[in-house]
């Protein structure tokens, strides 16, 4: 049964007879014809004008100058973070990472693809809370990270949901430090961010920059990711290892650890086809996000928070946060959660549930890194220091707390859109 639909404050809603998605993927046609081209013509492996023509438009879009096709983001990711371990650290022997014995500076409240690689390099992940001004990597925390850890290199930072970090800060930090930044703007394609008075694009924005075209990102190849770069020798670098390492010589002769991450042509020509429609995706997305911000006005809830000034967000996904007051009781577990409703009030969990219950589709917040299970141990530094829990200041479990992600499907209609305002607003009767 499902009790949302007997109760009083929802009467009169009805669920949505097809699913409101979070964020799904969204082909125009084009892709079709530059797949075909590529079955056409046999060219469907990791070799082709696809790759050749993705990697071109988004150098030059993202005004950078090398660009290389990877199988995911997180491949991305791994290539970006041995590169940074490798110039801070040296070349490692092949059964060992090149962050063995090493602190990585990483942003907390993130997907765990973006931290991962550091496990993947042996190094250990030191988790930055966030700041509440854009939910990024909190550049106050990072700066007590180098004072707790001064042998610090490296630093991983995402942009979340879309909303550029406070990149100017981070930057001047990691100068200060003689540290690399690892940007994962894989939720950020599109976005810009006003660095020294110039407009520039999230993934270009650190020393080794990725983006991903997974499937519920802003335009995708169905999976898919890039890595990003000035450099001519760490993008030969990155294509070489993403290619099995091999050798130029007559036989497959190896050097260097390989692997089989380079992206497929037939991937690169759905991404070929998604390409010409990303602004199309990014004012969608900024009209949800508009019309959420107009229709919860008079809920006691902000929205996700961005610099106005500084930065351009993309708003990939639309998010809330609801005030301290108007929290409802709410449990979480490790895996399970409950909560209870109280009139005037609501909690993360409830609104999930309802949403759920009339076919809408939301998520709560990236759980924190620090939070994890698997990362439970790793030093976790707030504005404060070396610290666990809210009492500490944790603002990234406050906001896992608090918030969720609201559904951004850019092929939701504004009715559609206006019926999951209104049983939000139900939610708090
Ligand atoms: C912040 C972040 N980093 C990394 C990734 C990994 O990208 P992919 O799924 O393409 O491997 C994702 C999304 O999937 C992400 O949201």
């Amino acid at each position: 049964m499902n009790k949302f639909l007997e109760d009083p404050r929802f009467a009169g809603i009805e669920p949505f007879e097809k699913r409101i998605w979070l964020s799904s993927p969204t082909m125009h046609g084009d892709e079709q014809r530059w797949v075909d081209t590529a079955i056409q013509t046999n060219w469907v492996s990791t070799v082709g004008e696809n790759i050749n023509e993705v990697e071109q438009q988004i150098a030059a879009r993202l005004g950078v100058r090398y660009a290389v096709g990877l199988s995911c983001g997180t491949a991305a990711l791994h290539l970006a973070t041995k590169l940074a371990g490798e110039k801070l650290y040296g070349r490692a022997r092949a059964h060992e990472g090149t962050l063995q014995g090493h602190r990585v500076f990483c942003s907390d409240m993130t997907f765990d693809a973006s931290v991962n690689p550091v496990a993947y390099e042996d190094g250990t992940a030191v988790f930055i809370d966030t700041e509440p001004d854009t939910w990024n990597m909190d550049p106050v925390a990072l700066e007590k990270a180098f004072e707790l850890f001064p042998e610090g290199k490296l630093i991983v930072a995402a942009h979340l949901y879309g909303t550029p970090g406070k990149m100017d800060r981070i930057r001047r930090i990691a100068h200060e430090h003689s540290a690399l930044i690892v940007e994962d703007a894989a939720e950020a394609l599109g976005a810009q961010y006003r660095l020294n008075g110039r407009w520039t694009e999230a993934g270009a924005l650190g020393d080794y920059n990725c983006i991903s075209f997974n499937g519920n990102k802003i335009i995708t190849g169905s999976t898919g990711g890039m890595f990003l770069t000035d450099s001519e020798e760490d993008a030969k670098k990155v294509r070489k290892w993403s290619t099995q390492s091999r050798e130029p010589a007559p036989w497959y002769q190896h050097e260097e650890l390989g692997y089989n991450y380079r992206m497929s042509n037939i991937i690169a020509g759905v991404i070929r086809g998604q390409l010409p429609y990303l602004e199309e995706h990014v004012a969608q997305k900024r009209a949800i996000y508009q019309r959420y911000r107009e229709g919860f006005k008079d809920l006691p809830v902000r929205m996700n928070p961005f610099d106005e000034e500084k930065s351009r967000p993309i708003f990939w996904l639309s998010c809330l946060l609801i005030d301290e007051d108007a929290m409802a009781p709410q449990v979480r577990t490790d895996t399970a959660c409950s909560y209870e409703s109280v009139p005037g009030k609501s909690s993360p969990s409830e609104i999930l549930a309802a949403m759920d219950a009339f076919n809408a589709e939301g998520r709560p917040i990236w759980k924190p890194m620090h939070l994890q299970p698997i990362y439970r141990d790793h030093p976790f530094v707030t504005r404060r220091g070396l610290s666990r829990g809210e009492d500490a200041g944790d603002v990234g479990a406050d906001i896992f707390r608090r918030g969720l992600c609201l559904p951004s499907d850019n092929k939701m209609t504004p009715e559609q859109q206006d019926r999951i305002i209104d049983i939000i607003h139900r939610c708090f009767r």
